[in-house]
């Protein structure tokens, strides 16, 4: 039971399977909020090529370690399988491996929950080589956990006498090493990637073009507004996750001589933890960004607690989104040709907000301009050019700002250089303090 499922292979079906999507309702949502994760769920299905036949939530106020659910509720969820001839059922939850497993026993099917689906989209979607080593990352630390909670069950099943030993948990033990050696291989290769990444970063850095990150909940439109600003056939697409791999491209601005602008994962509510941890280093970028641009779909019906869901993994990733202070946000709230009667105030709201907002759409083009400019401003409110007088000899000093500021002029004056530089608030702070 315990064998190993290599990678490559757990891999869903990529043809249009018919799944059934259960969310066992803890009673912790309000209703708004679970009629969200309802649509979500459909939408995560979608992104794997799962067709939903339908999407309910059964109340599990007391949930069951075998199964989750009742015993009722099983039954019932079996009839409505057949019903819809649904040969996936996913549960948008965690499941812990024994449930999975009797669910799969009782009710026939093949069964994932929520961080299993998520974790198969990502899988599914990597592009690079990176995004493929930290998918797999994430999968192994998955399946690592589910180890050892099936280990600890069939320890207690046996009564407890774990040194015994058998020929169960031998082969657990030997799986979860195997599981521990992939993981040591698989963390040696990413840093050795990340190595050459950050060389990137600093080659980048000595070139001071100032760095825009894209940041968004999937299906925002990060991808499309990416696209129109470089020109650029980055895969978009009405799917969740269409981008995994952050993708960095040069694109003019004005005042600048160019910008560089980078295309990142979506995200979502409630994120597998694995997968932040994950993804920590592909959003180095955006933490390392001269302004952060957080795309939302405002035609959305839950923007909002989209915008939240965002802020909340910034937050994560040590982001400071408070106004005024850390790297600045602007919110382009996109889709606005997609505003009907309904929800056109939305057009007025910027107005009222403390936010940094731009209305765009990324698809007709229409306040876009204005968008950049904003972009561009920002940045130079950003940024101060002062005069810096040093000695020729203070190596250590010219280096530091030729390599984090941008050295306009330089003239000479015996043993001085007087020159004119021009660098973030943050970068003079540090410079003060060199
Ligand atoms: P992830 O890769 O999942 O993070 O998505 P993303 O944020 O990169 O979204 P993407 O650019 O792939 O766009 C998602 C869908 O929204 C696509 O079908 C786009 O054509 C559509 N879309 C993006 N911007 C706009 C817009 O301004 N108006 C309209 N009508 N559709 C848009």
């Amino acid at each position: 039971m315990s064998a190993l499922i290599p990678f490559e292979e757990k891999g869903l079906d990529q043809t249009s399977d018919r799944a059934l999507i259960v969310h066992p309702d803890l009673g912790s949502l309000s209703v708004s909020a679970l009629e969200y994760r309802l649509e979500e769920a459909a939408g995560l299905a979608l992104a794997i090529g799962l067709e939903a036949t339908s999407v309910r939530h059964f109340s599990v106020r007391a949930p069951k370690p075998g199964t989750l659910f009742g015993s009722g509720q099983v039954e019932q969820i079996g009839v409505i399988l057949r019903q819809e001839d649904a040969e996936i059922l996913i549960v948008d939850g965690t499941l812990s491996a024994i449930q999975q497993r009797n669910l799969e026993d009782t009710l026939k099917v093949k069964v994932i929950d929520r961080t299993g689906l998520i974790l198969e989209i990502f899988g599914a979607r990597a592009a690079t080589a990176e995004g493929r080593l930290q998918v797999e990352l994430a999968h192994l630390d998955y399946q690592a956990g589910r180890l050892v909670r099936s280990w600890t069950h069939l320890e207690r099943q046996r009564g407890g006498f774990g040194f015994l030993g058998g020929p169960g948990e031998t082969q657990i033990e030997s799986d979860r090493r195997m599981i521990r050696d992939r993981m040591a291989k698989l963390r040696r290769e990413l840093s050795h990637l990340r190595k050459t990444r950050s060389l990137h970063r600093s080659r980048r850095q000595k070139a001071p073009w100032p760095v825009v990150a894209l940041v968004g909940y999937t299906n925002a439109g990060k991808s499309t507004l990416f696209n129109r600003l470089t020109g650029a056939e980055v895969f978009a697409e009405d799917l969740l996750f269409a981008t995994l791999d952050p993708t960095m491209r040069e694109f003019p601005l004005p005042g600048y001589d160019k910008a560089i602008i980078s295309d990142t994962v979506g995200f979502v509510s409630d994120l597998p933890t694995q997968l932040v941890a994950a993804f920590r280093a592909t959003l180095e970028e955006v933490t390392s960004a001269d302004v952060i641009v957080h795309v939302r779909d405002i035609s959305h019906w839950s923007t909002e607690e989209q915008a939240r869901d965002v802020e909340m993994i910034l937050r994560e990733l040590g982001v400071v989104i408070e106004e005024g202070e850390g790297t600045p946000i602007i919110e382009a709230w996109n889709k606005i040709d997609l505003l009907n009667e309904d929800n056109a105030k939305i057009r007025s709201l910027p107005e009222s907000t403390p936010k940094n907002v731009c209305l765009i759409s990324a698809v007709t083009g229409e306040g876009v301009e204005q968008f950049v400019q904003k972009i561009s401003e920002q940045l130079s409110r950003n940024h101060r050019t002062d005069t810096v007088k040093l000695s020729v000899s203070d190596g250590k000093r010219l280096a530091w700002l030729h390599e984090n500021g941008r050295v306009l002029e330089t003239e000479q004056k015996a043993e001085d250089l007087i020159m004119a530089v021009q660098m973030s608030s943050r970068n003079w702070g540090r410079f003060a303090a060199l």
